[in-house]
């Protein structure tokens, strides 16, 4: 009987343990989990998600508040077209979560990091071009590309000295996705290092409709896989979303996935970013309690537990201290949203927004509790303690079970 560690994903000439830990924004994939996997011969991720706010948490620097008193006099007005980010900081806080991440690796693993399209950040272009070539600058083992079809992403990184040595490669969730990215590529003549299919059951946003539940995984990852063989592309193709189990990964390493991205099992381990009371909910959660609803300001589903505190709550927007997801027109739905219900209630208070959150605040905060499909099962993967809590594991304890587990086994943490 198979296991994962009879496989390998291979780079080139290099080759890795085929588990790559997902990024989870907002610092959810932290540095620390990123480690691990790649001192254990994987893939870790990190992310750029709010990275001037990871900064200033980590490395004690004070972007954030230095851009609230900047903008503070528009602090109530509903026009945000004003509130930019300093290209400069942006770029010296990206280095800094990259390079000290880079800094501490061990082990032959790589480390990428996650970049979100959708974080428009009130100038969309020109903020991901400086977030994708300081983590480039800062020695990044790679870029992987997601929440966004991407079509020009590459050409805004073409320049960069490490643009063709650097792993760069981009999260679909259907064949076209994929056609239409390398389409709109072509004249680069620079391929994707790695394509991950992200199907409808993973955490954070979905690639689908409300319609989700009507795809699933293996069929749309069986036909990216046969069109980068028909079309003798030599992409490995990376298989996400849902997958638990060691089995699960072996199922689709033996129909051709190059390697399998997975996350929800890596939200209660030590390493990862959430508060350790929020693990304790994604463990004892049901399947009842996860949800997919439309209340992110990007437009995409996003799967959460509904016991998530960002849910239905009214805080003021804050985009002169975070700002992330406003367009280039300084528009974002939560403050649509928000507008509407203060002019219900002029006096400011006990407003409730039920169809949008303050995706930023939200997840800085760690109040909206975005999960995959299967975090109901987290609770099998660990022991009890005697108070009734979930035993946290270690993410090299997660990774091992992922890289040598059989038969559908999990492996429990010692007692
Ligand atoms: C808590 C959480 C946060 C996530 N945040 C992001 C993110 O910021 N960007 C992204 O591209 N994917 C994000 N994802 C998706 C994962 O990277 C991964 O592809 C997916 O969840 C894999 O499925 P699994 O969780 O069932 O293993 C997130 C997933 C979880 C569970």
């Amino acid at each position: 009987m198979k296991r994962v560690d009879d496989f390998r994903l291979r780079f080139g000439k290099k080759e890795l343990v085929p588990i790559m830990v997902g990024g989870m924004g907002v610092d959810i994939s932290t540095a620390e989990l990123a480690l691990e996997a790649a001192r254990l011969g994987g893939i870790g991720h990190i992310s750029d998600a709010m990275v001037n706010d990871v900064s200033d948490r980590r490395f004690d620097t004070s972007f954030v508040k230095d851009k609230t008193r900047l903008y503070k006099h528009n602090i109530l007005n509903a026009d945000k077209s004003g509130v930019k980010f300093d290209l400069d900081i942006l770029a010296e806080a990206t280095r800094r979560h990259v390079g000290a991440t880079m800094e501490a690796k061990k082990g032959d693993g790589l480390i990428f990091v996650n970049c979100m399209e959708k974080l428009t950040m009130n100038g969309p272009r020109e903020t991901l071009q400086v977030r994708m070539a300081s983590a480039l600058d800062a020695g990044i083992d790679g870029i992987t590309l997601s929440a966004g079809l991407h079509l020009g992403s590459f050409g805004l990184i073409a320049d960069h000295p490490r643009f063709r040595d650097a792993r760069l490669g981009i999260i679909v969730s259907s064949v076209r996705a994929l056609q239409l990215f390398l389409r709109k590529n072509a004249r680069l003549n620079r391929l994707p290092d790695f394509v991950v299919v992200e199907g409808p059951l993973a955490g954070g946003h979905l690639g689908f409709g409300m319609d989700w539940a009507q795809y699933d995984l293996a069929s749309i990852i069986a036909e990216v896989i046969a069109y980068v063989k028909n079309e003798q592309l030599g992409i490995p193709v990376i298989a996400a979303g849902g997958i638990f189990t060691g089995s699960d990964a072996v199922s689709f390493l033996a129909s051709g996935a190059a390697a399998v991205q997975v996350a929800t099992r890596f939200t209660v381990a030590d390493e990862c970013g959430l508060p350790t009371a929020v693990k304790q909910d994604y463990f004892r959660a049901s399947e009842d309690d996860i949800v997919v609803n439309t209340i992110s300001p990007t437009g995409y589903p996003m799967r959460m537990l509904k016991s998530s505190p960002a849910i239905g709550d009214g805080i003021r927007p804050n985009c002169e201290s975070y700002g992330y997801l406003l367009d280039g027109n300084g528009n974002c739905a939560y403050i649509t949203a928000y507008n509407r219900e203060l002019a219900l209630h002029p006096d400011g208070k006990n407003i409730s927004v039920q169809d949008k959150t303050c995706l930023c605040t939200q997840m800085r905060n760690f109040k909206l509790w975005t999960c995959g499909h299967m975090t109901y099962r987290l609770k099998d993967t660990s022991r009890r303690n005697a108070e009734g809590s979930y035993q946290c594991l270690s993410a090299e304890h997660i990774f091992r079970d992922y890289q040598f587990s059989v038969d559908q086994q999990i492996a429990l943490p010692a007692e």
